[in-house]
């Protein structure tokens, strides 16, 4: 290994990636890092950005093995950002696997979900299955279980604060979320500092919140008379598709507030203030940023 490691980062041009090489920048050069990004993203202001900041930028697409072997060459540590194409993430997931391994690659951090092993969610499926083929494969790993991002909730809100109702299925369940930042914060750590490898970090904000609590939130941040309606997951699901949310995705979130329900996203280990060195972000302040200035919000589908 050089006397600086080589960092990659995959899926550098979204929202998390973009966050990592920031939080990156912290701790070392830019000429150390590596930003992957797919063929399709290269002329976009993102790479332009990246760029810009004197990171050199290679080809790294999932679905493309030839590029990942090209793209790791010379790199010590690599993160694998998990894909967003739900259903098709395994087979693309173990493409990086094999190339890391293939090129010697040191270590590789994995962002996974929170409880990875024990998990009823369904989008747990697949982040098991990656975590398997990541530890069968021999490459010294890092298993970086993300609660969710809190920018997850703020797709309800438009909804919540045009009917006055925020409707879910997680009953009194909380969910230990924090803000994306503090995720790629946790993720340029382990990267850039030593010690992390064979651990599985179970990252979740430091306090959880039920939907309730939300919808207090909103009501007392917008001023408006919004309340949490509890529903049964199939039926959440049901009006969920009667309000234009595709089939799919209103499956996906009917079945994450179930899970939510039974506590899949709750934590109390303190994991992830521990390793970024601060408190997480409280969720108040994300939201109500997202509500103050609603242009700031990013759209996110809050898959996992
Ligand atoms: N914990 C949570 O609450 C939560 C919420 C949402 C998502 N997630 C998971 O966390 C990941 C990162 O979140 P995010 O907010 O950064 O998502 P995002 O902003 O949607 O970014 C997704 C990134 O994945 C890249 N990508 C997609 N398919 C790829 C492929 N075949 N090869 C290489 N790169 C590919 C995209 O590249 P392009 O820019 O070229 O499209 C983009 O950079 C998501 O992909 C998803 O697995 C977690």
């Amino acid at each position: 290994m050089s006397a600086i490691p080589k960092l990659f980062v995959t899926a550098a041009t979204g929202q998390l990636g973009r966050g990592v090489i920031g939080a990156l920048r912290e701790h070392v050069p830019a000429a150390a890092i590596v930003a992957g990004v797919r063929e399709a993203s290269l002329d976009t202001p993102a790479v332009a950005a990246l760029r810009e900041q004197g990171i050199e930028v290679r080809v790294a697409d999932y679905t493309q093995p030839a590029t990942l072997a090209n793209a790791f060459e010379g790199i010590d540590r690599l993160l694998l950002i998990s894909g967003n194409d739900i259903g098709h993430r395994v087979p693309q997931h173990r493409h990086v696997i094999d190339a890391a391994k293939a090129a010697g690659v040191t270590l590789l951090a994995y962002t996974s979900i929170l409880h990875a092993d024990t998990s009823p969610l369904f989008l747990a499926e697949e982040h098991r299955d990656t975590e398997q083929a990541l530890i069968a494969s021999g490459v010294p790993y890092v298993l970086l279980r993300n609660g969710w991002y809190t920018e997850v909730f703020t797709w309800r809100l438009p909804a919540a604060l045009a009917s006055g109702v925020l409707a879910g299925a997680s009953g009194e369940g909380r969910t230990s979320s924090a803000a994306r930042a503090d995720y790629a914060r946790a993720a340029a750590v382990v990267l850039a500092t030593e010690g992390h490898a064979g651990q599985v970090y179970e990252l979740a904000g430091d306090a959880g919140f039920t939907l309730g609590e939300l919808a207090a939130l909103v009501r007392k941040v917008t001023g408006k008379p919004i309340v949490y309606h509890d529903m049964a997951p199939a039926a959440f699901r049901d009006a969920s598709v009667e309000q234009g949310v595709p089939e799919p995705f209103a499956r996906i979130l009917s079945d994450t507030d179930a899970g939510v329900a039974q506590g899949a996203l709750f934590d109390t280990s303190g994991t992830l203030s521990r390793l970024i060195g601060r408190p997480t972000t409280p969720y108040q302040d994300t939201i109500g940023a997202f509500l103050t200035t609603p242009s700031d919000g990013d759209g996110n589908t809050g898959h996992g």
